[in-house]
Parts: C-alpha cells; sequence; structure tokens
C-alpha cells in the first residue's frame, strides 16, 4: 500500500468502488454483519487469557482481522473509526507504510539487547529535533508505569528526598510508586509507600471549591501549598502531574496552572515531573503539552505515541539532572528491554513522521475543528455535561443530571461506548467520560465523519442511556 493511500479512510474500498456509486454506500463504518467469527474467536482466547483486561475491550469484544490508518476490521467484516488509539498510543495511524518498512527491515537483523546500533543511532539523530530545549537527555523503557516509577526515582535522586505530591484523578500506571500518585485506584492494594500526599487538580468543571477559572486565583494550587505543609516531612521531592489529565476525561487546566505548579514546587525544594504519556508527541497540537506555557519541567516522561504501537516508553531529563547519583550509576536505570533496536527504529520512525508531516499542527487544526462540531452537544445531548480537549485529545463528561453535574453510572457509560461502536466508533472511556484519541494522520473527511456518528448518537441517546 502507498503512502497516499494510507493516509485515505477506506482505501480498500475507495479503489474498489464503483462508477456513479455514492461515498456513503461503500464508505459506512459500523456493525453491519453477524460478529459470530469475533466471538467464537473471542471465547477461545478467553479460556487462556486471566481475567480483568480493560473494560472497554472486554465490553466491546472486538477482534481485528487488519488495521490500517484509523480503520479496523473485525473478523466479520465489520469497519471501526478507530478513535480509541489505544488510549493515545496510535499516533501516526495503524500500519503506516513507514513503520511497516522500518520495522520489517530491522526484525531481520535487530539483536536482542541494547548495544549501540544503527537503530538507536537513527533514533538519537530524530529525538534531537524535538526534545525540547534543555531537556535533552532520553532513557527508555518498554511500560508505562516503568518509565514513571523511573522518573520518581530520578527525582529521589536528584533531591536525596522521597514524598511526592500528585493530583486528583490523575493516572500514572499500577506499579507502588505510580499506582500511588494515582488517586483513586487504590482500594484493597495497601500499603501503599509512605510520603505520597494528593491535592485537586485544576478540573474546572469539578472545581471541588465551587470557583470560577477567571476569578479563583487558583484556589487549587493554594490548597496543594497547604497540602503540602499539612503533610510532608521537608522531604519534598517532586510534584507529579499531567498536563492534560487523560482518564479524566481530558481535562485542560487554564493557562498559568502548570506555571504555579512550577513554582509550587520550587518553592519546597522539589522537581516538576510532567507526566506526557498521553499528550507527548504531538497529540495534544505541540510536540508536548507543557510547552503551552513558558516552564522548563525537570523531569518528562514519555510514551504511548512515540512508539506508534510498539511498547516503548522514556524519561527525558536535562544532561545535569539526569548525572544523579544512583539514577546515573552503572546499571541503575537500566532495564531489559530499554533501547533495543527495534524500539529505536520505531521511536525514530514515529518521530521523522511527526517532524516531516507536521503532524502536531494537524492535531491542533483538526482537534479544534473536531472540539468546535461536539462542543453544542452540551446543549443537544441528554446526557452531555461538557466536552473539552487539546489537539486530538477530546473529553466528553456523562452526566445523569446536567444541574448537579452527577456522573452516570458504570453501566450507562457501557451502553453508550457500545451504541458508538454500533454506529461504527470505537472510543476510550475514562470514569464518567468518553475520551476520543484519533490518529494524528487521521484526514479531514474521517473526522467529521467521525464526528457526526458521535454526534447523532449522543443526541440519540435518552437521559438514562437506553
Ligand atoms: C499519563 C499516564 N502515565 C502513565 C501511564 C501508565 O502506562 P502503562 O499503562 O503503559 O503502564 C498511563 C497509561 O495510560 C498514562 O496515561
Amino acid at each position: 500500500m502507498t503512502e497516499a493511500e494510507h493516509s485515505s479512510a477506506w482505501p480498500t474500498q475507495r479503489r474498489c468502488r464503483k462508477k456513479g456509486e455514492s461515498m456513503s454506500e461503500t464508505l459506512e463504518p459500523g456493525i453491519r454483519h453477524p460478529r459470530d467469527r469475533s466471538s467464537e474467536h473471542w471465547q477461545a482466547e478467553q479460556e487462556v487469557l486471566g481475567p480483568g483486561l480493560q473494560a472497554v475491550m472486554l465490553w466491546s469484544e472486538l477482534c481485528v482481522e487488519k488495521a490500517s490508518g484509523t480503520v479496523l476490521t473485525d473478523l466479520d467484516g465489520n469497519r471501526i473509526l478507530d478513535l480509541q488509539g489505544a488510549g493515545g498510543v496510535n499516533s501516526i495511524g495503524h500500519a503506516h507504510p513507514r513503520m511497516v518498512d522500518a520495522l520489517t527491515a530491522e526484525a531481520a537483523t535487530a539483536p536482542a539487547g541494547a548495544f549501540g546500533s544503527r537503530a538507536r543511532h537513527a533514533m538519537t539523530d530524530s529525538l534531537r529535533k524535538v526534545l525540547p530545549g534543555g531537556l535533552d537527555r532520553i532513557q527508555l523503557y518498554s511500560g508505562g508505569t516503568e518509565a514513571v516509577e523511573a522518573g520518581l526515582r530520578l527525582a529521589k535522586s536528584v533531591t536525596g528526598k522521597h514524598e511526592f505530591l500528585s493530583f486528583w484523578g490523575g493516572f500514572h500506571g499500577k506499579t507502588a510508586g505510580s499506582l500511588a500518585l494515582t488517586a483513586g485506584a487504590r482500594t484493597k492494594l495497601g500499603p501503599l509507600p509512605p510520603g505520597y500526599f494528593s491535592a485537586p487538580y485544576a478540573n474546572c468543571y469539578r472545581c471541588p471549591f465551587a470557583l470560577e477559572p477567571t476569578s479563583c486565583g487558583f484556589a487549587c494550587v493554594d490548597h496543594a501549598r497547604d497540602v503540602i505543609r499539612e503533610n510532608s516531612t521537608g522531604a519534598l521531592a517532586a510534584v507529579v502531574l499531567e498536563p492534560v489529565q487523560g482518564r479524566s476525561g481530558n481535562v485542560v487546566p487554564p493557562p498559568g496552572y502548570l506555571s504555579a505548579l512550577r513554582d509550587l514546587a520550587t518553592e519546597f525544594g522539589a522537581l516538576l515531573l510532567v507526566d506526557e504519556m498521553m499528550t507527548g508527541f504531538g497529540r495534544t497540537g505541540g510536540m508536548f503539552a507543557f510547552t503551552r506555557e513558558d516552564i522548563e519541567p525537570d523531569i518528562v516522561t514519555v510514551g504511548k505515541g512515540m512508539g506508534g504501537g510498539y511498547p516503548v516508553t522514556g524519561v527525558i531529563a536535562s544532561a545535569d539532572t539526569m548525572s544523579a547519583s544512583p539514577f546515573s550509576d552503572p546499571s541503575a536505570s537500566s532495564s531489559s528491554f530499554g533501547a533495543f533496536p527495534m524500539a529505536c527504529r520505531a521511536v525514530a520512525t514515529v518521530t521523522d513522521v511527526l517532524v516531516e508531516d507536521d503532524l502536531p499542527a494537524r492535531a491542533a487544526k483538526l482537534g479544534a475543528e473536531m472540539l468546535a462540531l461536539l462542543a453544542p452537544l452540551v446543549e443537544e445531548a441528554p446526557l452531555v455535561g461538557d466536552v473539552r480537549g487539546l489537539g486530538l485529545a477530546i473529553g466528553i463528561e456523562l452526566v445523569a443530571d446536567k444541574q448537579t453535574r452527577e456522573p452516570v453510572g458504570k453501566d450507562v457509560v457501557r451502553k453508550v461506548f457500545l451504541a458508538l461502536m454500533e454506529a461504527g466508533v470505537l472510543v476510550m472511556v475514562g470514569g464518567n467520560s468518553l475520551r476520543l484519541y484519533p490518529p494524528l494522520t487521521i484526514d479531514a473527511e474521517e473526522a467529521h465523519q467521525a464526528v457526526a456518528l458521535v454526534r447523532r448518537t449522543l443526541i440519540g441517546l435518552p437521559s438514562g442511556g437506553a
């Protein structure tokens, strides 16, 4: 498949469309065939797999035959627009031809091991062009939580301290330290490591102080200061946050918030760790989301879109920060799979495509268009309480009551998710929110088609979501 074909929504159908046949007759996504094969396949897998897979996977029971660009085709021939994007992983579209070529060639010779390699050199060359000024060192890992844990170790190494402040509604992973940062996911998983505190995020739709963003004077930051003062033993190593909170439904804090937290961290002699796992590598319209404000974090964690589907993550910092011991001691910050050639080739390829095709700018433009078309749902759709987002990270919060903003239950989220899938759009969820993460390569026609399907579905659902 050529690159031009790949970038269009439904390449195969477009090639086969007969003269005079309208596009909608051939391009229509949605569940149009009985899902017998998928069902059988799913059941067979579940006989061996353990429980606890992602809820959206369990709800959808989607078994994919092939994936291209934005489109997933299931085993029964149903075509779905993938706005789930594996929660922000699918940055350059499924099976991007450059990725297919690069990884296929690499697999033929790649040794297992973190040796110096042509792939690693290509990656470092590519990353030089995008790493934010001053933060020019990266250490690679293979999972998001692994990178976050490494970021915490780095913060401890730099400061000699061990406490962390994170934020309500944030998500940073499920291992010891990252779970302790992740408010609201701790039930029955204690005890947590000591020295982890959390404070409300600047989620203005759900401001715990019932204030307005234009006049609040960042009361949430003042509260965070109080949380540190009340809880800390004077050993705060880092303030840890997502610049846009993904799992809470892509909550975008108001301008000035990141700067206020930068100052707060400095006030306590702590570092600022920005977790850009979901937002980084172009997703929110810039290469990194924190660059919306004139700040320099000390540590940035990245992953997801950086590998475009290959499992690779990283910790970014300045050479000076990264030289702190014990993080910098031989074998202290390494991992078994960090910087294997396949991972490096994936990062180099994604980065080159992002830069050459100016995909962050595309995300900003298309994301703004999609957001503008989705925003009226707050008035039009019985269940929609809020629509927000930045670039191609869009959130739609579902509420049972628009006045009280009472969140809908999981059962309603599930029904809405399945109704959208039936209509032909796969989304991500988080709590009571729908999360949309189209590939940054999505073309305008596909984006508008997806928006139209989401709008039609949500407007058609009653307030109970049935
Ligand atoms: C901001 C953020 N940090 C960390 C993680 C953890 O990544 P992983 O699931 O690969 O451990 C995630 C995963 O969604 C995330 O969104």
